[in-house]
């Protein structure tokens, strides 16, 4: 009998990569590849990148490198390259790094059990197309982990073309998947047990997909599933101002499954920076958006993200950027300083000083984590619902999230994963509460 062969997997990025993580595993799965944590036992490394900024496309290279010493002693080990760096820089990939066994890109998962078999062969094989088939139509059907959250990706690429980003070229044209699909995957992952589900696109608000009676928008698809017995929880991420339609704002107010938490980046709060990034939105806008949403979701947590030092950015543009988040008061915010983008529109602009930017993106953090503790510091005493997700650090201890997102651990021996408990929160740290089962 010829030994099972050990697949290791690393996932860098964004959630959507975690999806597809799990779809390429399961692809190999039935190829006869079972996943290891341990990547020196592995036949298989599969590396799943990003390319959304410098840093995380040139720590793939580094990565790689590193994997040579484990190439040299087990020259059967094969190395895969996949996601959005693979797809952006396949061929360099390789050209540079003859130890690459396979290149595939985001929109060619399906084709990595055929690709595979080529390898076994002794071919290197890449795939960068954009075929016009979906490829969750040839992939396996969701298996699904037992875990009582999971991600459903309904929507992918974008049409926007922010100019600081690569994603309309790595991940390609806005595309939705069917609503009918959507629905009895969903209803599949319910079954397995899993009570939280988070809906993933780039422009997941832009979400289209077509019906048997025409188009459905995210909100028609959220009404949908919120009929889904068992699945306590839905979430969407990531959206753009732009498409939060009047009925997806009602859904927030009354669709007692959609949870308070979203994820809504406006990238700068300065009208002249946001024209630059080709945004198509003001921070006027923006600001009337979010009242709105807190009109009929008072407690919603607001998450953002935020660009520092984009070409051109001035003092006074950095300052309307803190003004905006002053207004705003976000629970939770990500800001990364600009990262020039072979390929995007601002790549050739002039760019803002490093110190000045680095500086910027220090004072932005120093406030962003001023209102998250605040935020934190303000749920002590409320009570709020916590589904486990796994055992806590501390003995007798479960963690799980709150239905704002908040990392929640709770004293409870018999509390097990997939449970929805109702807790008290007593103490909030930086990246934590905890909370006393009522
Ligand atoms: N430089 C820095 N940050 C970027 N992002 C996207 N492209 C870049 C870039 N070139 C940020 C945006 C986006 C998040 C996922 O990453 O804030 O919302
Ligand atoms: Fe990139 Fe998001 Fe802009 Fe699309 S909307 S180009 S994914 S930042």
């Amino acid at each position: 009998m010829t030994k099972a062969k050990k697949l290791f997997i690393k996932t860098y990025g964004c959630q959507m990569n975690v999806y597809d993580s799990e779809r390429m595993a399961e692809a190999l799965g039935a190829e006869g590849y079972s996943q290891t944590d341990d990547q020196s036992q592995a036949d298989m490394v599969l590396l799943n990148t990003c390319h959304i900024r410098e840093k995380a496309a040139e720590k793939v290279y580094s990565d790689i490198g590193r994997l040579r010493a484990f190439k040299q002693e087990n020259p059967n080990l094969k190395i895969a390259v996949a996601g959005c760096v693979a797809q952006a820089e396949g061929a360099e990939i390789m050209r540079r790094m003859p130890l690459v066994d396979l290149v595939v890109g985001p929109q060619a998962y399906h084709r990595l059990p055929d690709m595979m078999r080529r390898v076994d062969q002794g071919e290197r094989a890449i795939d960068t197309d954009f075929p016009p088939e979906d490829k969750f139509d040839h992939l396996p059907k969701i298996r699904a982990k037992a875990a009582p959250t999971a991600f459903l990706t309904v929507q992918e690429g974008c049409d926007k073309f922010c100019a600081f980003c690569v994603v309309p070229y790595t991940r390609g044209a806005e595309v939705s998947r069917p609503p009918a699909r959507l629905l009895s995957e969903a209803r599949a992952l319910v079954d397995r047990g899993v009570r939280d589900i988070t809906l993933l696109g780039q422009n997941v608000n832009a979400y289209h997909g077509e019906g048997p009676d025409g188009a459905w928008g995210l909100a028609r698809l959220i009404r949908e599933l919120a009929k889904i017995d068992e699945l306590a929880r839905i979430r969407y991420t990531t959206s753009h101002p732009n498409d939060m339609q009047d009925d997806l704002i009602a859904a927030h107010g009354d669709v007692p499954q959609l949870m308070p938490y979203l994820h809504l980046p406006v990238q700068s709060g300065s009208d002249r920076i946001l024209k630059a990034m080709n945004r198509k939105h003001t921070a006027r806008m923006y600001l009337t958006l979010v009242d709105r949403i807190r009109a009929v979701r008072p407690d919603i947590l607001l998450s953002g993200d935020f660009i520092v030092g984009f070409p051109g950015e001035t003092d006074a543009d950095f300052e309307a950027t803190l003004d905006l988040v002053r207004q705003v008061n976000y629970g939770m915010a990500y800001s990364f300083k600009y990262s020039a983008r072979p390929g995007t529109p601002a790549a050739d602009r002039a760019p803002v000083a490093a110190e000045i930017a680095d500086s910027r993106l220090q004072r932005l953090q120093a406030l962003v984590t001023e209102q998250q503790r605040a935020c934190q510091t303000a749920m002590i005493g409320r009570e709020v619902n916590v589904l486990y997700e796994k055992p806590g650090r501390m003995p007798g201890q479960m963690s799980g999230k709150s239905d704002h997102l908040h990392a929640v651990h709770v004293q409870d021996t018999d509390g097990k994963p997939g449970d929805m408990v109702r807790v008290q929160i007593i103490e909030a740290s930086t990246n934590s509460l905890a909370g006393r089962l009522i």
